[in-house]
C-alpha cells in the first residue's frame, strides 16, 4: 500500500513508544487513603481485600512503608466506636479524638509526609449522614458548616496539611477558609471534594467505617445522600461547584468517583488552572479485586491502564487504596 502516514511507526519498539508517550505515572502523584481504628490489632476489611483498619501503631509502619516507595501523601479516615457516635457528630472535633491523635503520632513519626484528612460528619454521626439531620429529616447545611470548621481546625492544630471537605454542604470551603485563617493557619491547603457525585460506588467504604445512612433514632433519616451530593445526571454543574470551590479559595479540587466520571475530570481540567485530584474510590477498588481474585482479570495491568486513565483525562493526583501497590510495580518496571 503506498501510505503516507502509518502511526505504527513510533509504536515499534519499547524505546520509541517511551519517546512519545504523552502521559506518565508516578508514585508522587499518588494519595494513599487509610482506615484507622481505636482496637489493639488490624482488621481486614471483607470488601476491600487488601486493605485494613489500622492500629495507630500499625498505622506509624503502613505509612513509613508508602514512604520508602515513593507515596508523599495519605489520607486518614477513622472507625469510630458505635458509643461515641451522636446526633450532631460532635465527636468530630475532639481533639483527643481518634484522627488528631493519629495526624500528632504521624507527625513525630514520619513529619514530611503530607497528611490529608477528610472533613464530613458521617463517621461520627449515628444518623451515618455528613450533616445533621434536623428532627424532620432534613440535612441541614448552614449548621453543618459550624461543626464542619471546628473539626478542619481541630485537623490542622493535630498538624494536617491538607484539610478535604468531603460533605458537600454549601459554602463550607470558604467557610472552612475563614476558619483556618483566623487561627493562624492561613498555610494549611484545602483539597476541596468539589464534584462529588451520590454514587454507588462508595458502598465498601462505607462498610469499611461502619458509616452508611440508617435510622438509629425515631427521625426520619434520607436513605441516601442525594440531597447534597450531586445527581451522576448532571455535567455542568461539576462547573458551577469548580467556579464556587475557587472562588471559596479551594488549593486543588477533586472529583469523586474517577472512573465513570473521567469526562468530568477532564471538563475541570479545561475549566481550572488548580491542580485536579481523582478519587479512584472503594467500589472501583473492591470490583478490580474481585476479578483478580477469580482470575478473570490481571490486577496489574489493570490497575496502571486505570490510573493512566486518570492522568490522561487530566488529574494530577490520584486517591487510591492501590497507591502501595502501583508504587511497587512502578519501581519493577
Ligand atoms: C465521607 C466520605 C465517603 C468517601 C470518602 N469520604 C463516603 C460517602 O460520602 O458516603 C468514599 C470513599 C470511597 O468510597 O472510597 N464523606
Amino acid at each position: 500500500m503506498d501510505l503516507t502516514y502509518r502511526p505504527r511507526r513510533l509504536r515499534r519498539s519499547q524505546a520509541l513508544r517511551s519517546m512519545v508517550r504523552e502521559h506518565t505515572l508516578n508514585a508522587t502523584d499518588f494519595i494513599y487513603p487509610l482506615f484507622v481504628h481505636e482496637g489493639g490489632e488490624v482488621e481486614g476489611i471483607s470488601a476491600m481485600p487488601g486493605a485494613n483498619r489500622w492500629t495507630l501503631d500499625t498505622l506509624v509502619n503502613e505509612v513509613e512503608r508508602a514512604w520508602g516507595l515513593g507515596i508523599r501523601c495519605i489520607v486518614l479516615f477513622p472507625k469510630v466506636a458505635e458509643s461515641l457516635k451522636s446526633e450532631d457528630g460532635a465527636e468530630c472535633f475532639n481533639e483527643k479524638g481518634l484522627i488528631p491523635r493519629a495526624i500528632r503520632r504521624l507527625k513525630e513519626e514520619i513529619p514530611e509526609m503530607t497528611v490529608m484528612t477528610d472533613v464530613a460528619l458521617d463517621p461520627y454521626s449515628c444518623d451515618g449522614h455528613d450533616g445533621i439531620v434536623s428532627p424532620d429529616g432534613i440535612v441541614l447545611n448552614d449548621e453543618t458548616i459550624e461543626y464542619l470548621c471546628r473539626q478542619a481546625v481541630v485537623q490542622a492544630q493535630a498538624g494536617a496539611d491538607l484539610i478535604g471537605p468531603s460533605d458537600m454542604m454549601d459554602g463550607r470551603v470558604g467557610a472552612i477558609r475563614e476558619s483556618l485563617d483566623e487561627e493562624g493557619f492561613e498555610h494549611v491547603g484545602i483539597i476541596s471534594y468539589t464534584a462529588k457525585y451520590s454514587s454507588a460506588y462508595y458502598g465498601p467504604f462505607r462498610e469499611a467505617l461502619d458509616s452508611a445512612p440508617r435510622a438509629a433514632s425515631e427521625k426520619l433519616i434520607p436513605k441516601d445522600k442525594s440531597t447534597y451530593q450531586m445527581d451522576p445526571a448532571n455535567a455542568r454543574e461539576a462547573i458551577t461547584e469548580a467556579q464556587l470551590d475557587e472562588q471559596e479559595g479551594a488549593d486543588i479540587l477533586m472529583v469523586k468517583p474517577g472512573l465513570a466520571y473521567l469526562d468530568i475530570i477532564h471538563r475541570l481540567r479545561q475549566e481550572s488552572e488548580l491542580p485536579i485530584a481523582a478519587y479512584n474510590v472503594s467500589g472501583e477498588f473492591s470490583m478490580v479485586k474481585a476479578a483478580a481474585e477469580r482470575g478473570w482479570i490481571d490486577e496489574r495491568s489493570v490497575v496502571l491502564e486505570t490510573l493512566l486513565s486518570f492522568r490522561r483525562a487530566g488529574a494530577d493526583l490520584i486517591l487510591t487504596y492501590h497507591a502501595c501497590d502501583a508504587a511497587e510495580w512502578l519501581r519493577q518496571g
